[in-house]
């Protein structure tokens, strides 16, 4: 959440919360605060205002192994959505999901209830890289590695920015592979094989950023995220101040 949001909670003025800023009397993880619209989380970061702990609020942080068949949104009128694989309480909460996946694609989704953090990680200032365990109708060779390292152009002209493809198996009527994006466009990664010749038919996202899907998750089960991925979280929100 927004600093100066933070603090209107507990009560303090805007006029009081400038003047700690100018006085650095405004402490994230013992470093002064730059400014009010810096982005502080109080379940990840120590806040101090006047030598005042400030509690806030701690935000929700949860890694879902996304199953086939449902669609990465709130509602839908007719499908079941990734919402609806979570308990009731849970629900009930603002979450919403870092990166759309399509309604066959399985994998690693995180959800939140803070919407700042979502924005910084899709934001294509920050090159998150994901990467994706697929699987095409056809053969791939190293001229693909190399096609797909030039910057794959969609049959519309659109350009992408350079992916690495690993091939892991081989056959003529089905290859397996992995694949690292930095960019999130609609349909990417089938869009890129279609244009190389190959239709996807089996996608599954691994690594998000610096998280891993835990192998210890089934489809369709979800677990809050660890100390050690909540210090990835925090390491982003520092980055972006
Ligand atoms: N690329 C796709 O084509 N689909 C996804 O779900 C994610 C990336």
């Amino acid at each position: 959440m927004r600093l100066d949001k933070l603090l209107a909670q507990e009560k303090i003025s805007r006029k009081t919360m400038k003047q700690a800023l100018l006085k650095k009397e405004i402490l994230v993880d013992g470093q002064v605060a730059i400014s009010l619209a810096q982005n502080v989380d109080t379940g990840l970061q120590e806040l101090i205002f006047q030598d005042r702990k400030i509690q806030g609020y701690e935000h929700i942080y949860l890694m879902l192994h996304k199953p086939n068949g449902v669609v990465t949104a709130s509602k839908d009128k007719d499908l079941p959505t990734v919402m609806d694989l979570l308990p009731q309480p849970l629900q009930s909460n603002q979450l919403y999901a870092i990166g759309r996946l399509d309604r066959d694609t399985t994998g690693l989704l995180l959800l939140t209830d803070n919407g700042p953090l979502g924005f910084q990680l899709l934001h294509p200032q920050y090159h998150v890289d994901k990467t994706y365990q697929v699987e095409v109708n056809g053969p791939l060779s190293f001229d693909h590695i190399q096609q797909f390292k030039d910057g794959i152009v969609f049959l519309d002209g659109t350009v992408c920015k350079p992916a690495k493809l690993k091939i892991l198996s081989v056959s003529s009527t089905e290859s397996r592979a992995s694949i690292t994006i930095s960019e999130g466009k609609f349909h990417q990664v089938k869009k890129m094989f279609l244009s190389v010749g190959v239709k996807v038919t089996a996608l599954k996202r691994v690594q998000f950023g610096d998280f891993t899907l835990d192998s210890e998750l089934v489809e369709g089960q979800y677990r809050s995220l660890n100390q050690e991925e909540l210090q990835i979280i925090k390491n982003y929100l520092t980055k972006s101040g």
